[in-house]
Formats: C-alpha cells, structure tokens, sequence
C-alpha cells in the first residue's frame, strides 16, 4: 500500500508540473449508452439508481432513426440511446457488444481546438467539430475515437441554456423515484485486450496529455487463479481518471478476459460513482434492487481496523453496518475510502458501476482487490467462464 501513496504523490507532481494543459477538461459532460430497449433501461436507471428524468429526443422530437432518454443525478448525466430501425448502424454496435457504453463525453470550453489538438497527435476522428442549434442556443461538439469502439466527445455548452443538447426536449414524468445521493463520476475504467494497456497508457499521454499516476501489476492485483494489470490515468487538473485493464496470466481465466470475450472487445468495464453516505446510498440501491458482488469472509471485516492504521479513530462508520451492506473499506496515507460493486448491469457479464465514498484516499482501492476479484470468480464459477 506504501508503493501505491507514493506513485499518488510523484504522479501528482507531474501533474502540476504540466501547466501546458492543451487539452483543458472541465469534467465528465455524459455517458452515453447503447441499449436494446432505452425506455426499459431508463425504467431500470431511474427505480433502482434513483436517476432523474431530464430530456428526450426520439420520434415526438422529429428523430426518426433512434430514441434517446437523458436521466440526471447529482452531476452525473446517462444518455439512453436505442435504434428504431434495422437500418441504423447502431445495430451492429449493439449485436456485437450488446448493451454498454458507447460515448464518454467530457465537458470542455473548446470543442474546436480539442478535436484539433487530439487528432493532431494521432487520434482517430469520430466526429468533426459541428455546431448544432435550438432556441436554447449552441452546442459544439466533437468526438475521437478511444480503445475499442468507444469514442470520447468534447462538448462545448458556454452558449446554450436548454435541458441537455439541441433537439433534445425537456423530459416531464409522472414517475421521479427518489434520488439515493450519487454525485458526480469518480473515474471510468477501460478493459483492453492482451498486452495492450501500454498501449492505450502512451495513447492518453500522447493524445489526450494525460499522465500515469497510478500502477498495478499482477503481483498486488491477482488471487490464486486469475490476474490483471491496470494503469490509472488522470488529466492535468486530476478531475478525469481512466484507469486501463489488460488481463494477465493466471491459473484460470481473468475477469478481464471474460469481459473482452463477451464484450467482444475493449470497452468501458465500470462507472464509479461518488456519494458521501454510502451506507445510505448502498442501503437505497439494495431496497431496490440492485445487485452486489457478495459480501467477502468475516475475516475481512475483522482485519478492518489494522487496515485502516492511523485513520481507524478517523473513520466514522460502524464496521457491522458496513458488512450487513458488504460495504469494503481501503486506506492509504491519506485517509480511507468505502467502495462497493454491482453485479453487471446487463444480461452479459460486462459493464458494472462502483458506488465509492472517499474519506481522504485518493487511491482506487488496491487493499481490496484480493477480496473483490476472489468475489468475481465466485461469479464466474457459477458463469462456468473461470
Ligand atoms: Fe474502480
């Protein structure tokens, strides 16, 4: 655990030390899924998560080709999309990958020179800078492509006031399930395949002028049968962190690998949502039904105040609420965090969320990643994919 505060701090440094930031990001602007059925997905989002209903675009709005639901909690922003035609090319996104994430839009002041900037440096467009209009105002955006099929957007919305994007309409509802206290994306992680996480790690340096500050090989990060690497990375001002997966060799396979398989593909493995009760959060979800990875051995629960060292009097939450929840806990020189994480969201074994509370940690968990991938490969067993 050591090695990983230390990583924080030199990686920070190199941070600062950037201020030539050429590609500026004000924060995660959506996420955009591909899904099946988006008005069942949005059902889903707004009674289990207690997302919020926020804007439409479909065929009441004059689209004819895809429908697309927008749901709001904290600031964190979901975009639905399904196709309603065989002809849209949507469909070979969604028979290839099923269900998941096609978009990760960062909001910037730039959508222009953000396009310029990364393609530049070898970034595969997506999409040209494009103007698009309505009575609330403009929107620029662009979009390069990232690891597999997944594309980032650069949105700039310093001159428009509606709901979310031109076209889109205000989303009224009679339903608006309560909000369960998620706040904004803490960061998103990347799965890529067999050796490619060097790869994409210099593909975010050089292309997008982020930095590594975060390392684990499949030494920290492997259990008896399986393994995996992952490198953090984060944008100059620390706001964006996209950690990068590749599987490693184990006895069995990898919960990465299993994920490419089904995804058939690299793509986003899991959405890390902050909230600062997580025992509320977490209590709120399970009552409605969301599905978590099973709490680990009470061996784990009783080792939690020598894992928390010099925070342990820091740390206010009860440890037995904390297991009838099998709410996990991680310290680091800084303080501790509280993580937890779903089952996946969809019918294949590929994208979950992470609900995490940080008390002063800035790391992603490492102390934990014993516990929570032997969770996973209990999962996989019973997947028959270990
Ligand atoms: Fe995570």
């Amino acid at each position: 655990m050591a090695k990983e505060v230390k990583s924080v701090e030199y990686g920070l440094e190199k941070i600062f030390e950037g201020a030539q930031d050429f590609l500026p990001l004000l924060g995660t602007d959506y996420v955009e899924f591909y899904v099946g059925n988006a008005k069942q997905a949005a059902h889903y989002y707004k009674t289990a998560f207690g997302f919020q209903s926020l804007a439409y675009s479909g065929l009441e709005t004059g689209v004819k080709d895809k429908v697309s639901y927008v749901l709001q909690q904290g600031k964190i922003r979901l975009v639905l999309t399904t196709p309603l035609t065989s002809s849209s090319p949507l469909n070979d996104h969604l028979r290839k990958h099923g269900d998941g994430v096609k978009v990760i839009a960062l909001w910037v002041e730039d959508a222009r020179s953000a396009w310029e900037e990364t393609t530049k440096r070898g970034a595969k467009s997506f999409m040209e800078p494009t103007v698009e209009k309505d009575s609330f105002g403009e929107v620029v955006r662009s979009g390069i492509y990232t690891y597999g099929e997944t594309v980032h957007m650069f949105v700039e919305r310093k001159k428009y006031d509606g709901p979310f994007l031109p076209g889109f309409q205000k989303w009224e509802s009679d339903y608006n399930p309560e909000p369960l206290g998620l706040k904004f994306i803490d960061h998103m992680v990347g799965n890529v395949g067999w050796g490619e996480m060097n790869q994409w790690v210099k593909w975010y340096e050089d292309v997008m002028g982020f930095v590594n500050f975060l390392s684990f090989d499949d030494k920290q990060i492997h259990t008896e049968y399986s393994a995996l690497m992952s490198k953090v990375m984060s944008n100059g001002n620390g706001r964006i962190k996209f950690p990068i997966n590749e599987p490693a060799k184990g006895k069995k396979r990898s919960q990465i690998e299993e994920y490419i398989d089904f995804y058939e593909g690299p793509g986003c493995q899991h959405i890390a949502v902050a909230t600062d009760d997580i025992i509320k959060t977490v209590a709120g979800l399970k009552a409605r039904g969301v599905e978590f990875l099973p709490p680990p051995p009470q061996a784990y629960y009783d080792e939690i105040p020598a894992r928390l060292g010099v925070h342990r009097d820091m740390m206010k939450e009860d440890i037995k609420e904390l297991q009838k929840l099998s709410i996990l806990v991680d310290a680091d020189e800084e303080g501790y965090l509280l993580q937890i994480f779903t089952k996946p969201v969809e019918d294949r074994p590929t994208l979950f969320f992470e609900i995490i509370q940080r008390m002063g940690a800035k790391g992603f968990g490492a102390g934990n990643f014993k516990a929570l991938f032997e969770s996973i490969e209990r999962e996989q067993e019973k997947r028959g994919t270990l």
